[in-house]
């Protein structure tokens, strides 16, 4: 039996059901926002991380972190994946996560400050001991 006769067998309900499962879901859908299991060490005094030594500075790790220093010299950590379209944009601007494909904007506790980012933003928790700096989920 080829696929035409098939659905005719099935009759037309079928051939809806087999093809509405993409109506009005599949079309210009976002992919769903990733989570990511994170747990780092980091050396400040690594030259790798010489931004994070200056306000506004931020370091990409391993395309999957971003570790910033704010204007007021709070260290902190996000997920690189932006939660619009899964593209590993992230990075600290004026003291927000920021996406420059679209534009979306996150506070720093990883609230969506616009439309494109009104899924949110991982964030990952800091500790800091000496010149160490663990990253975590
Ligand atoms: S992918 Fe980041 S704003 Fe669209």
């Amino acid at each position: 039996m080829d696929r035409i006769e098939f659905l005719k067998k099935l009759g037309g309900g079928a051939a809806f059901a087999l093809t509405a499962t993409c109506l009005g879901g599949c079309m210009g859908a976002s992919p769903s926002p990733q989570t990511e299991n994170v747990d780092m060490t980091i050396d400040l005094t690594d030259s790798s991380y010489a931004s994070l030594q200056s306000n506004g500075g931020y370091v990409v790790i391993n395309n999957s972190v971003v570790v910033a220093r704010t204007t007021s010299g709070e260290l902190v950590a996000a997920t690189r994946t932006c939660s619009h379209e899964n593209l590993k944009l992230i990075r600290l601007r004026n003291d927000e996560w920021y996406c420059s494909e679209h534009g979306a904007r996150f506070s720093l506790s990883g609230q969506g400050l616009n439309s494109d980012a009104s899924r949110g933003l991982q964030i990952f928790r800091i500790e800091q001991t000496g010149n160490e700096l663990r990253i975590y989920s």
